[in-house]
């Protein structure tokens, strides 16, 4: 296994042991009640980030707390210290680790780790997609077949009314719809079969850049809503399922 995916993988679990065990930590709201932080969401990321810059000092970085946000064509870290911040601080026990290396603005590797389950998922492009050693694989459901898991964008509550419409329409025409509240751990359960289709009206950079990479290499399909393009730079639309459920999926997410 290539060095850097090695100390990433170390450093992820690191910080997932350390979150799962020490549940010390004060709450606030970042812009309202549905958006809150934790100081444990700080002090990961900072451990993270003082570990990634040993590895590769001349990579930039993109990191969700503190408005880190450094972009160029090279190399790239993006960091979500905690996904599913909310689900931590009600002790939910469904959050996780998100670390992804980009490179020339395409997924180069993606690592993420779930310490309450001690699941690893990881990926290398070109290399295939991995949980726990275990090679992954996305489903091949038709769209009536797919047992859906979405995001509710709960910090973009001006696209409530697109969001549960679409809730519906995915509801009437799959298996049925689930909300976890980690859309990091979502995007990795599609890439192992888990579920077969997602959708989430907006998601950040850091919600998504690992686990894409874990859907492509494991044969999934992840895409921006239209208009967008899929992008490293600003929040999107995303769906991801396979090649059978998506030309539907599209069509369903249509606004
Ligand atoms: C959030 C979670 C949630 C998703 C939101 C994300 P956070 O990330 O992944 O499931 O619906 O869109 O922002 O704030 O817990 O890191
Ligand atoms: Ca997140
Ligand atoms: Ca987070």
């Amino acid at each position: 296994m290539n060095t850097i995916m090695k100390e990433m993988i170390d450093i992820a679990k690191e910080a997932g042991i350390r979150i799962k065990n020490d549940r010390d930590f004060s709450v606030s709201e970042k812009t309202d009640a549905a958006n809150i932080v934790t100081t444990m969401d700080t002090q990961i990321q900072n451990f993270i980030l003082g570990r990634l810059e040993q590895l590769l000092p001349e990579a930039k970085v993109i990191a969700e707390e503190d408005n880190v946000h450094s972009f160029d064509n090279g190399y790239v870290w993006i960091v979500d210290p905690i996904d599913g911040t909310t689900n931590y601080a009600y002790d939910c026990k469904h959050s996780c680790i998100s670390i992804a290396l980009l490179n020339e603005n395409d997924g180069y590797i993606g690592v993420v780790y779930n310490p309450y389950l001690d699941e690893l998922f990881y990926a290398k492009k070109g290399e295939g997609s991995f949980l726990n050693g275990k090679p992954l694989n996305v489903t091949d459901c038709s769209m009536n077949e797919s047992l859906v898991i979405m995001g509710t964008a709960p910090y973009r509550k001006d696209k409530a009314d697109y969001t549960f419409e679409i809730a519906k329409r995915l509801f009437v025409n799959g298996r049925d719809i689930r909300r976890s509240g980690s859309a990091v751990l979502d995007l990795c359960y599609v890439a192992c079969g888990r579920y077969d289709a997602f959708f989430e009206a907006d998601l950040a950079v850091w919600d998504r850049a690992a686990a894409a990479l874990i859907i492509s290499e494991a044969g999934g399909i992840v895409e921006a809503i239209e208009p967008d393009v899929w992008n490293y730079e600003r929040s999107i639309g995303v769906i991801a399922g396979n090649k059978n459920n998506i030309k539907d999926l599209k069509a369903l997410v249509k606004p």
